[in-house]
């Protein structure tokens, strides 16, 4: 059904060049203009102030305009009494501090909907008191680049962010036709003599003129590639009759002008002799999707994991997510972990299932742990239950008295999970040892309300591990899933658990008494030391300078010599060697070599710090390439990605749809590494070399002379650059490889052919 839709869709493309009016409507849909909703659209609003008739401030001619007022995830939405599957896109006129604002399209029919659009994706510049005129172009989602495709539409939800959102909305509109102004997007230079040219609409590329150092440079042949799932921008490969060399490049396109300052070469060669075997497990992620999410994006392991695991009873099919939701029980959201298994291993990807390893999980769907009628002064309640509260005291200490586990929980043990586990048609591959159980007397407070220590988290492990291996002999333990550097070293009871426990830091302490378990037993029963890690410098004003850093900190992950640039970097508070460096993967193999060797590192929670911005997937792209060159053994992002977005992009760039990174890790040597800017990552299988480069500078191209790399055919994959967010595919001819180029903000992929 969708491989039809798109096809219609590109053969309108062609015959229509500049109106792309792909969808059947022929005339506009009024949702909103005045006074009240159009006819036939009903008001699904939730936890919102709403006035349908505001007349303190409106759009043109209208009279009045809606205004809003919702609290933290509340939303305005309105349903149609029917579909609306045909449209070109939605407009709207927005007056508002550039609220924090996801707008979604549904199907109520169906349950499904198109991919989050953050309102900031549309316009940065929405401001109080006046109007913005903004489209979305269902063929051209923003953010994403993404087409809404055909569906049972009925349905739009503009929702709030955590703080809620107040602003006006007026002319809201369905709009049969969108008018696409032919356009030269950006024109980039890629590998050694081909200039990247990105487009909309019908725009005439003959005229294209390339000049390098103040001569032509003639166009000798063009190759152009329409991605089939963000078909409203175009990519068009010119090649050239000599390659790009150090200077001045200028690409003049239809009205446009874009030039380059082409930079001095930089050596590298790639060894393959040199190698080591890339573990396929480093390529995996927390709850994919769906089976084509794993296909799409070569996902290899996926984890049934986080917060709401913990609580998983999985007799009646209930958790309960603790203090990431008021403490409630629910329904599981991602169906029985059993049958989610057998979609995930039937897509072609392995799991990682976690164990609940407390002595609760949840009763039902429906209790919670912190009723208004019990404990009347709370923090905050649940927008959605009012009687659900967050189990704080307003000034945020935790509500007493306690209450009793049986009103949200029933017992656990490891006799019930033999009995889950032993009665699984479908087998994971690893299992692990509940999640970040360290902290849970903060997360899940109502069920363990006393802080966890060295010695109970230990007895855990092996219980729950034990009894996993006695039903599921060939699984693969992953423990203890600690959630931060602080917890690595020591306990939620502090410093004084450590110093009963010899002074000697956690994880370390961990490896050791489990490796004298293993020995006592006679076998080994910890097989992955498992950690999650997450970025500790703040770079959250996500400007230029904190973009930069972003970039840089994947450093933390493998260079002895980067001092951390959060608190990590000035107060460590751990017993360990060069404490304020964390070289996160060197420094854990050793710590396994001393401890416990022979076992595999794993990395189960781990995130870019910005899952919406193309620095997010800049360091996805590097960190992806450093778990290979590095020997990590598992890895799964923290937590699904948008298979659209920056951090999909850079999964699709090493093993989309098939086509993947090379499986043999090949040294590369960098006369000048650079690595705060620049990342080469390489490696061969079946004899062919596979490299990804990736630049993150923001602004300026670099370019290596590369020894030891054939000439030749090869596939190349790219996203980022000037373009914006977006993946683009080719075959190229290196004839040279003394200089190829890589465009600024850009991550590229060669495979030899
Ligand atoms: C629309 O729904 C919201 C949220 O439930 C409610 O507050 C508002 O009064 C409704 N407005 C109308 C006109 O029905
Ligand atoms: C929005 O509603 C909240 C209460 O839910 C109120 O405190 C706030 O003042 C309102 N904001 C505006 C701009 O009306
Ligand atoms: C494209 O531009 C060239 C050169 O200016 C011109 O000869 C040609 O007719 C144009 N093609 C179209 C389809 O407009
Ligand atoms: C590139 O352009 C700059 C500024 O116009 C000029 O100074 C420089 O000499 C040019 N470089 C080359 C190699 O032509
Ligand atoms: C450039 O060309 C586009 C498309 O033809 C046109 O809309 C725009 O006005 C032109 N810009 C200038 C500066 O001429
Ligand atoms: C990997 O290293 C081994 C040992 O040096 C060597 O025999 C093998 O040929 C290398 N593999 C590749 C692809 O070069
Ligand atoms: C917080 O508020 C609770 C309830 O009013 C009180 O018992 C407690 O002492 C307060 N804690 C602090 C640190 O002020
Ligand atoms: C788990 O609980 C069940 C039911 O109370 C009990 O029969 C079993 O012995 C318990 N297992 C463990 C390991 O405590």
């Amino acid at each position: 059904m969708f491989a039809t839709s798109r096809l219609l869709r590109l053969a309108t493309l062609v015959a229509f060049a500049t109106i792309r009016a792909a969808r059947a409507a022929t005339e506009d849909l009024s949702i909103y203009t005045d006074n009240n909703l159009a006819q036939g659209w009903e008001n699904w609003s939730w936890s919102s102030d709403i006035n349908f008739a505001a007349t303190d401030l409106f759009s043109g001619a209208s009279g009045s305009s809606l205004s809003v007022n919702s609290t933290q995830y509340a939303a305005l939405s309105v349903k149609l009494e029917g579909t609306f599957p045909d449209y070109a896109g939605l407009r709207f006129d927005i007056a508002g501090a550039q609220p924090d604002l996801t707008i979604v399209v549904q199907s109520t029919a169906d349950n499904s909907q198109s991919p989050n659009i953050a309102l900031s994706s549309i316009s940065k510049t929405v401001v109080d008191g006046q109007f913005s005129s903004l489209l979305i172009d269902f063929n051209d989602l923003p953010g994403s680049g993404a087409q809404l495709g055909t569906g049972t539409w009925d349905r739009l939800t503009f929702q709030a962010g955590g703080n809620g959102a107040f602003y006006h909305i007026d002319n809201i509109v369905l709009v049969s036709e969108i008018v696409v102004t032919p356009q030269f997007l950006s024109a980039e230079p890629l590998s050694n003599d081909v200039v990247a040219v990105t487009t909309v609409g019908a725009v005439n590329l003959t005229d294209v003129q390339v000049s390098l150092n103040g001569k032509n440079v003639k166009v000798t042949d063009r190759a152009t590639y329409n991605p089939v799932d963000t078909p409203a921008k175009t990519i068009n490969y010119l090649k050239l009759a000599s390659p790009f060399t150090t200077g001045n490049l200028s690409i003049s396109a239809g009205n446009a002008t874009f030039s380059y300052t082409l930079p001095t070469v930089q050596y590298a060669s790639i060894v393959p002799q040199v190698n080591h075997t890339i573990d396929p497990h480093v390529y995996g992620v927390n709850f994919p999707t769906s089976a084509s999410y794993i296909q799409h994006l070569g996902v290899t392991i996926s984890r049934w994991g986080g917060n709401a695991v913990t609580a998983y009873n999985p007799f009646g099919g209930f958790t309960n997510a603790g203090n990431d939701w008021y403490f409630e029980n629910r329904v599981i959201d991602n169906g029985q972990a059993d049958d989610w298994m057998g979609w995930v291993h039937g897509a072609g990807s392995d799991s990682l299932l976690t164990i609940p390893a407390l002595d609760w999980v949840s009763k039902d769907s429906t209790s919670y742990s912190y009723p208004k009628s019990v404990y009347p002064d709370q923090q905050s309640f649940d927008p959605y239950n009012g009687d659900a509260g967050n189990g704080l005291f307003p000034n945020g200490s935790y509500v007493t008295p306690v209450p009793a586990q049986t009103s949200a929980y029933t017992p656990w043990n490891s006799t019930l999970a033999k009995t889950w586990l032993s009665n699984l048609a479908n087998k994971p591959l690893m299992v692990a040892i509940d999640n970040e159980i360290e902290i849970t007397s903060n997360t899940h407070q109502d069920m363990h309300p006393d802080p966890m220590g060295y010695d109970e988290e230990l007895a855990r492990v092996i219980e729950f591990g034990t009894a996993a291996k006695e039903v599921l002999p060939d699984v693969l333990v992953v423990a203890p899933s600690t959630c931060s550097w602080w917890y690595y070293w020591t306990s939620s009871i502090g410093y004084t658990d450590n110093a009963a426990h010899d002074n000697i830091d956690f994880l370390p302490w961990f490896l050791a008494k489990m490796k004298a378990h293993d020995q006592s037993t006679g076998k080994r029963l910890l097989d992955y030391l498992d950690i999650h890690y997450y970025f500790q410098a703040d770079t959250s004003a996500n400007d230029a300078a904190a973009k930069a850093l972003r970039l840089r900190a994947t450093r933390s992950l493998w260079d002895t010599s980067y001092v951390d640039e959060s608190w990590v970097g000035s107060n460590p508070q751990n017993h360990q060697w060069n404490p304020t460096a964390i070289s996160l993967v060197p420094r854990f193999k050793t710590l396994i070599d001393i401890n416990y060797p022979g076992t595999k590192f794993s990395i189960s929670e781990w995130s870019s710090t910005a899952d919406t911005d193309i620095t997010g997937g800049l360091v996805t792209v590097d960190v992806l390439g450093i778990w290979g060159k590095y020997g990590v053994d598992s890895s799964t992002y923290w937590a699904t990605p948008d298979e659209m977005g920056p951090v999909g992009l850079a999964y699709w760039l090493y093993r989309g749809y098939g086509t993947f990174f090379g499986s043999s890790s090949a040294q590369v040597n960098m006369a000048t590494p650079n690595p705060d800017t620049q990342g080469l990552y390489a490696a061969t299988e079946n004899g062919k070399l596979s490299f990804v480069i990736v630049n993150k500078n923001p602004d300026t191209p670099i370019a290596f002379d590369l020894a030891n790399v054939p000439t030749g055919q090869y596939f190349v994959r790219h996203f980022g650059g000037e373009a914006g967010v977006a993946k683009w595919q080719t075959t190229i001819t290196l004839k040279a490889t003394n200089y190829i180029v890589v465009p600024a903000y850009t991550a590229a992929f060669f495979l030899q052919k």
